[in-house]
């Protein structure tokens, strides 16, 4: 067997031993756009690799089996908590055809109140929105940048890092390359052994920051992240939790879900 027949042939093992999702027919799910967002369709076909939704607009997309975020339950979670990565309801398209956009709770308004409210900061401009939790849906795990359907960071020519999910892997030669779906246009791919060019969008948890770390962070005014370094925690570990230094100048107080870690260069010690 050839090296692709082999892939191939692994990757047909990965599918049928892999914990796959789990979408019965006819199903009513929320399901995501190329442009990230997420609407309500149902599952109209079921094939050995992929599912096809269809949209109340009558629109068709077809996902993979593997895919970590393609679609999700339109269930009201009984929680959620700060740093979660959820999708909150479109207050523009409340009521006609409803759209969700992804965020993380930023912020949790405990007043015993008898509905539920948090802050959610979005991807979209990071727009800070206050949401009620029947407004939110939790967003499916994911913990590696090759998962497809993992949502990430990836490094632009321009050293930037562009938000987006993982849409496939594919081998070139030896060489494994992540593709990363940017927005309904735009795309990059990167090789799977550059490990600090994608980076997995989940929040670091605050012991695990420390001074000297090379991170990326929000600026106001760029929809990308840029990179920097970390000078200091700080006291609160919420609000303005970090101090970074970054690249292109400027300094800024960051809260605790406006940073994420660039994995530290990977050094192998050899033993003659
Ligand atoms: C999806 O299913 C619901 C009920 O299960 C039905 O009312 C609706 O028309 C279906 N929509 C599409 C696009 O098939
Ligand atoms: C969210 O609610 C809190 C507490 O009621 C309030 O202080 C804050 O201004 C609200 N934020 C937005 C963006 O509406
Ligand atoms: C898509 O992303 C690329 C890279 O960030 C950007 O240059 C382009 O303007 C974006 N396109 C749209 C339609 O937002």
């Amino acid at each position: 067997m050839d090296f692709v027949g082999r892939c191939f042939l692994v990757l047909s093992l990965l599918l049928v031993a892999g914990a796959n999702i789990f979408v019965p027919k006819g199903k009513r799910v929320l399901a995501r756009m190329p442009d990230s967002t997420y609407s309500h369709g149902n599952v109209t076909e079921k094939k050995e690799t992929t599912f096809l939704i269809t949209f109340d607009s009558g629109d068709q997309i077809e996902y993979s089996y593997e895919d970590k975020t393609a679609v999700l339950y339109d269930t009201t979670p009984a929680w959620v908590s700060l740093g979660d990565h959820v999708l909150a309801m479109s207050m523009m398209a409340k009521g006609i055809e409803q759209q969700y956009l992804v965020g993380f709770v930023s912020g949790d308004f405990c007043q015993g109140r008898d509905k539920d409210r948090y802050e959610i900061t979005l991807d979209e401009s990071h727009n800070v929105k206050n949401y009620t939790l029947d407004e939110l849906r939790k967003l499916p795990f994911f913990s590696s940048i090759s998962q497809v359907g993992a949502r990430v960071f990836a490094r632009g020519n321009d050293n930037f890092y562009h938000r987006g999910f993982v849409k496939g892997t594919s081998y070139h030669g030896n060489t494994l390359y992540i593709h990363v779906q940017l927005n309904q246009s735009g795309s990059i791919s990167h090789q799977a052994s550059d490990e600090r060019a994608i980076i997995l969008d989940v929040i670091p948890l605050y012991s695990h920051v420390h001074a000297t770390q090379r991170v990326i962070g929000y600026y106001p005014g760029y929809s990308s992240y840029l990179p920097g370094m970390l000078v200091r925690r700080n006291a609160g570990c919420w609000k303005s939790a970090y101090h970074v230094r970054f690249d292109m100048g400027g300094q800024r107080e960051q809260d605790f879900n406006e940073i994420r870690i660039i994995p530290p260069p990977v050094k192998f010690l050899f033993f003659p």
